[in-house]
């Protein structure tokens, strides 16, 4: 039966990631089309990143500002060269973990084939090579360089579902690609390459440790130190995408909470959490900063319920994924610019 034009214009098509979901999702790509894909650590909003055309259609769906540079994924660690200049910290962090939540920025190549748009007025370029079986077999198969940035409006909280994307971006996206949930379920960890030290930018599905152990002596990364609530007053210069309020959910966040109040949900972690909120999620009751981390996203939308005051949050030890899960909290709860 025909459904009415609101209605086509308001539902995102989302398919199985089977054969016949992928033959489709590499033709609206290579039709310079927008795609939402499930990666391990959130869904990415793909096209074909070599388009400008195609990389425009990004940054409107988003109403993402065009100084905020994109991530441009590739299926191998060979197949970057034509676009970036990798050193051999490059080469040694993409042996150890890609594929995977790790993304380098390099310096570009010039006369690189990597729409300009991608790297937004910088002389580098974010990439990546994502493990998902499904979005290595959509990088494969399409024979294109996909730019992707989490699948959600800009600013708010990234998607770990299918119905997570189709939620935030509607029939902005013409096709999501249902993979289930992101097992990783918070964005990549990005390292900065262009200076002779390797620098943190965003800390991510890679835990900074696991990093550290692959660099030699002396470019081993220092710990962030995790700075204000506000992190604006602290964010690297260096990741344009850093400056502002992010990841945010509707009701304000509260961070480091030790007791919560009648009328407030709470994001637990570990074991014997404070009783009395309206509603209680536990990240992980056993304290196992993984598993928090695949839940973060789910939880931050399950809590964010209309007639609460806010969410308050416990305090995750700053190690291991609890680096990235603290960044994302924090950057909920900084002060949000004027809509
Ligand atoms: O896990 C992920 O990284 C996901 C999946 C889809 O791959 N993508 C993602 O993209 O999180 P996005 O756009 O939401 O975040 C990319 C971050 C932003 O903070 C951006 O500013 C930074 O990477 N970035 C991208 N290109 C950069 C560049 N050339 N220099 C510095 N920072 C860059
Ligand atoms: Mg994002």
């Amino acid at each position: 039966m025909n459904k009415p034009d609101s209605a086509r214009t308001l539902a995102p098509e989302v398919r199985p990631a089977d054969e016949a979901g992928l033959e489709r999702a590499v033709a609206l790509l290579r039709a310079g089309d927008l795609v939402a894909f499930p990666t391990e650590t959130v869904y990415g909003l793909g096209a074909d990143a070599t388009s400008d055309k195609a990389v425009a259609g990004i940054f409107a769906a988003k109403d993402r500002p065009r100084f905020n540079p994109l991530i441009v994924h590739f299926p191998a660690a060979d197949d970057i060269a034509d676009a970036v200049v990798p050193c051999t910290t490059a080469r040694r962090l993409a042996e150890a973990f890609w594929p995977g939540p790790l993304t380098l920025v390099l310096p570009r190549r010039s006369g690189c084939r990597i729409s300009l748009l991608c790297s937004a007025g910088l002389d580098s370029l974010a990439v990546r090579v994502p493990g998902h079986p499904v979005a290595q077999r959509l990088l494969a198969r399409v024979g294109l360089p996909i730019a992707a940035p989490s699948a959600n409006r800009a600013g708010r909280v990234s998607p770990t579902t299918a119905e997570h994307v189709a939620r935030s971006l509607g029939a902005r996206v013409p096709l999501i690609l249902d993979g289930g949930a992101c097992p990783v379920g918070v964005e990549s960890t990005v390292i900065d390459l262009t200076a002779p030290r390797p620098a943190l930018l965003r800390p991510g599905g890679v835990a900074l440790e696991d990093i550290n152990d692959a660099l030699p002596a002396d470019l081993k990364i220092d710990a962030p130190d995790p700075g204000p609530a506000d992190p604006r007053s602290s964010a690297p210069a260096r990741s344009p995408g850093l400056l502002t309020s992010h990841y945010a959910p509707a009701l304000p966040l509260r961070l480091d909470a030790k007791e919560v109040a009648a009328d407030e949900a709470l994001l637990a972690f570990g074991p014997n959490p404070p009783a009395g909120a309206a509603v209680t999620l536990n990240l992980s009751p056993s304290g196992d900063l993984r598993k928090a981390a695949a839940r973060l996203f789910q939880s931050l939308r399950d809590l964010d319920r209309p007639g609460l005051r806010g969410i308050a949050a416990m305090p995750i030890p700053e190690r291991g994924l609890g680096r990235a899960i603290n960044d994302r909290l924090r950057r909920a709860a900084a002060p949000r610019p004027p809509s």
